[in-house]
């Protein structure tokens, strides 16, 4: 399935108004036009793309969806040749979806874990007009995508992988240095870092861990870093270089209660020829700070929609 990465994630949030300071003060986000029918959610800009990330208000925060851009309309018709062959189910989006996504086209499915997905294909761009919410140098977005994202699941099984290798199909990282049961997987045509969405084990949990996005400089990451520090934001992790891809980033807690990986690529990414089996998590830095897991790692049933877990049962 010809994939780029993933295009843009969509969260609900208890608290948009801190999301609304948060996101160009600290993060260096810019504001998009929310959509007519979407008035009173947040659109965030990280390059020139009409969006990346949505917040949507909701009673909790947690994930929404991860849209997952395929590289034009022939892979997204072969990709729903693929869904259906498959017997995954899926719906297509509406006008009005699509207009809130602000793209040609796109379907919507869940993973075996529950967790909503989508695919889509051409995203409304603008060239050149990306302004950040502050002095920033920019993201590293444009043809890598919106960044990666890290999921609990409660249960690591093999139809999981299934899906993930042999549906999306994605390449399979390996199983990282953390302890306990954790996959890394990146799109077919990402071929620039390890991964653009990795599940780890967490019995009877479910959320977002913490979502890697890739900024321009090193200096953006210190600046991130200082004003982290100086507001006195919750950390997760110290600066620090990691093996798999050797970036500096630190781990920082948002509003809603997961972890962003601020990232500068210093070194290219090695590849993998062979699964790399790393000793340790990162070659310098990344002291644990604070909890692995934040507040937005809650029970499946308060991240997923109560509907679909009756239509499961
Ligand atoms: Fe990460």
């Amino acid at each position: 399935m010809d994939i780029i990465g993933i295009g843009y994630m969509g969260f609900e949030t208890a608290d948009i108004e801190a999301w609304r300071e948060y996101g160009p003060q600290v993060m260096g986000f810019g504001i998009g036009r929310s959509p007519q029918s979407d008035p009173d959610s947040l659109y965030f800009r990280i390059d020139d793309r009409r969006h990346r990330f949505a917040f949507h208000p909701g009673k909790i925060d947690r994930i929404a969806y991860i849209g997952w851009e395929a590289v034009g309309r022939m892979a997204f018709e072969d990709a729903l040749k693929k869904f259906t062959a498959a017997g995954v189910e899926f719906t297509r989006g509406d006008a009005e979806l699509c207009e809130k996504r602000g793209v040609r086209e796109l379907i919507r499915f869940r993973d075996p874990v529950g967790y909503q997905h989508e695919l889509f294909y051409a995203q409304k761009w603008t060239p050149r007009s990306f302004q950040p919410g502050r002095p920033h140098g920019g993201f590293l977005a444009d043809e890598r995508g919106a960044g990666h994202v890290v999921l609990i699941t409660p249960e690591y099984t093999p139809e999981l992988e299934h899906f993930l290798l042999e549906v999306m199909g994605f390449h399979w990282y390996g199983a990282g240095a953390g302890k306990g049961r954790t996959g890394f997987f990146r799109s077919k045509l990402n071929t620039h870092t390890s991964h653009d969405i990795a599940y780890g084990h967490g019995p009877g949990r479910m959320g977002v861990q913490h979502v890697g996005i890739v900024v321009n400089s090193i200096r953006d990451v210190g600046e991130t870093y200082d004003i982290v520090r100086k507001r006195e934001l919750p950390m997760m992790m110290t600066l620090g270089q990691h093996c798999q891809d050797p970036h500096v980033s630190f781990y920082h807690f948002n509003p809603s209660g997961f972890a962003f990986e601020t990232i500068a690529e210093i070194e290219p990414w090695q590849g993998d020829p062979y699964e790399l089996n790393p000793e340790v998590l990162s070659v310098w830095g990344h002291e644990m700070v604070g909890p692995i897991l934040g507040p937005s790692v809650r029970t499946p049933e308060e991240v997923l929609d109560p509907e679909y877990l009756v239509s499961k049962r």
